[in-house]
């Protein structure tokens, strides 16, 4: 009797491990199909054909042209002169690092862009080092560039798109979520699981874990920690400040006398480029774009990477100049980086306690004098030094209007 008891506890157990463990292996499954949907394949309907795109519709290329142009660029098939992966170099999809090659929609919006772009005569007559030895040997016919536009009026369509990481937090948030509605109903209806502790286990678990989360989400709201876009030119301060050692002032020059630090225009980039038109990773393609701003008239669109919420206020003269902090301080070794990345969190703590940590220098500095307190303490050994807490930055005031 007592035997017979313990077996069937130990059956349902199983089963409703067994149900658990399903439900979440369907969940991991499903997640994992729809955060794979827009690989190239999936772009094909059944019958192996691309899917309709504007230059189809207007008669200008074929289906054939299409797939056949894919296939050369990314060297499934031969063209005349050999097989030539374009792809390698030009590639199709977003790299996760620094790739210094004008990518597939950056040639596609090239040839959007100029007159009588000519693919084919590009590689008849290259200008430049990098053009000529990276396309050795490749020469391609009319109807093998017919098709190659085929193919970059599709890339064109898709846009540059964008680099997806593997959701892992969503899958863990999600999965215990349902995992702990599971427990739940099984705790207070079906009651499958006799043993409690295991409901109770996952309960608390669960909300451990959520509460962990939600508690980062609310922190870093609004915080851009490790941000660090790709802009509209390849430009890498690790060239311009790190190997060529350029002074952060001949471009940011105005950040000891303003608030902002300022983005450089296009004529400062100019003042070297009129020169220098070719880069050592990049090649002409890079540098071009600034002659074909300055050209248009329009300037180069930068995206912005720091940026405090408008309700706080902060000086770069105040900090560069008078505070003589220096900038990797507040902006990590920025010399060292191809892409800028915002390496601190931003955050009004980290500003307060800065302030608290640094030292100003307080006896030489005239705009101290009204602290009579704090010059008392010091002539008379109190205290050795005055912190920028102390004179003012920690005043709501001085941070928010
Ligand atoms: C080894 C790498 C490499 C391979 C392979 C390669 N390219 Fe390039 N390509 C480059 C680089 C780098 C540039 C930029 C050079 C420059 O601007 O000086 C470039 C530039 C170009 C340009 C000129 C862009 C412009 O508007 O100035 C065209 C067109 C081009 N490639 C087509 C092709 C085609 C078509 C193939 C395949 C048949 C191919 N490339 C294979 C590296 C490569
Ligand atoms: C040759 C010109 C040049 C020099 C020299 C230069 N920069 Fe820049 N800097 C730029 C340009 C252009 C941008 C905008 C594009 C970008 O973010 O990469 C920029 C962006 C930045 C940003 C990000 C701005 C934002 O949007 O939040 C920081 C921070 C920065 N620079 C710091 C520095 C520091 C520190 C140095 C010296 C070690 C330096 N720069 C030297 C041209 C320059
Ligand atoms: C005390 C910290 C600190 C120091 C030192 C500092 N920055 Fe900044 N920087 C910031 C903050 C904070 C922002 C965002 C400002 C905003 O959004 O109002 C910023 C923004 C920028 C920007 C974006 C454009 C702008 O002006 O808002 C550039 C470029 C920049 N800094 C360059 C520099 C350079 C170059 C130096 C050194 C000469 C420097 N910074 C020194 C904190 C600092
Ligand atoms: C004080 C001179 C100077 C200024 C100002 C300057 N550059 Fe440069 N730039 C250089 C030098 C030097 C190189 C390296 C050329 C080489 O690789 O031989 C370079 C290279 C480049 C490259 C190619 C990098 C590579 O290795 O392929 C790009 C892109 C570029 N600069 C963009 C810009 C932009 C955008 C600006 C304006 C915000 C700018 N530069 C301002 C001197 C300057
Ligand atoms: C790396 C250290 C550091 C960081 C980070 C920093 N500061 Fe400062 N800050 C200083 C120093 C040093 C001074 C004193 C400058 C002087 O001598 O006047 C100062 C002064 C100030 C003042 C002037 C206070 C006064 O006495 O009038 C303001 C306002 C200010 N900071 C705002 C900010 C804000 C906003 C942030 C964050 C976004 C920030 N600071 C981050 C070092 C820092
Ligand atoms: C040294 C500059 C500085 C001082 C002094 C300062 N703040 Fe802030 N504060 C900031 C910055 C920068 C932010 C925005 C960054 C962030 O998200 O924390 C901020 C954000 C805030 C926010 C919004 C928080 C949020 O999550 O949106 C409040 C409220 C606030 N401060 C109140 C105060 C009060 C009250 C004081 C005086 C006791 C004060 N601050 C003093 C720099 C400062």
């Amino acid at each position: 009797m007592h035997k017979k008891l313990t077996l069937s506890r130990k059956k349902t157990f199983n089963t409703g491990f067994g149900m658990i463990l399903t439900a979440f292996l369907l969940i991991g499954y499903f997640s994992l199909v729809s955060f794979s949907e827009d690989t190239p394949e999936n772009n094909e309907d059944p019958n192996g054909e691309p899917v309709e795109n504007q230059s189809l519709d207007t008669g200008e290329f074929t289906r054939t042209d299409l797939r056949m142009g894919e296939r050369l660029f990314k060297g499934l098939v031969a063209f005349e002169s050999g097989t030539h992966d374009c792809s390698s170099c030009h590639y199709a999809a977003p790299p996760d690092t620094m790739n210094w090659n004008p990518s597939a929609y950056e040639l596609a919006r090239q040839w959007k862009m100029e007159d009588n772009y000519s693919i084919k005569e590009k590689l008849k007559s290259p200008v430049g080092v990098r053009m000529i030895n990276d396309h050795e040997g490749m020469r391609i016919t009319g109807e093998e560039e017919h098709r190659l536009f085929a193919y970059l009026a599709k890339v064109y369509e898709e846009g540059p798109g964008e680099l997806r990481a593997v959701p892992v937090n969503a899958f863990i948030f999600w999965g215990l979520g349902i995992l702990m509605a599971l427990a739940l109903v099984d705790l207070l209806i079906t009651r499958k699981i006799k043993v409690r502790a295991f409901h109770v286990m996952i309960l608390v678990v669960g909300l451990v874990v959520h509460m962990q989360y939600a508690v980062a989400e609310s922190r870093n709201l609004g915080r851009t920690q490790g941000y660090a876009p790709d802009q509209p030119i390849k430009f890498s301060h690790l060239v311009h400040a790190g190997e060529h050692e350029i002074d952060c002032n001949y471009c940011h020059q105005i950040s000891s006398f303003s608030l902002s630090a300022g983005i450089p225009s296009n004529n400062t980039c100019m003042n070297c480029h009129t020169v220098i038109r070719e880069g050592t990773n990049s090649g002409r393609f890079e540098i071009n774009k600034i002659h074909q701003a300055n050209e248009s008239g329009q300037a180069v669109e930068w995206i912005r990477v720091h940026k405090l919420p408008d309700h706080s206020y902060f000086s770069h003269a105040q900090h560069v100049n008078a505070g003589k902090v220096e900038c990797q301080d507040c902006h990590g070794a920025v010399e060292e980086m191809h892409i800028v990345m915002q390496t601190e969190d931003l955050s009004m703590g980290w500003c307060l306690t800065c302030h608290r940590d640094s030292s100003v220098d307080f006896l030489d500095n005239p705009y101290y004098e009204i602290y009579e307190r704090l010059h008392q303490d010091i002539r008379e050994g109190r205290i050795e030094e005055v912190t920028a807490a102390e004179v003012g930055g920690e005043d709501c005031m001085k941070c928010h209007y």
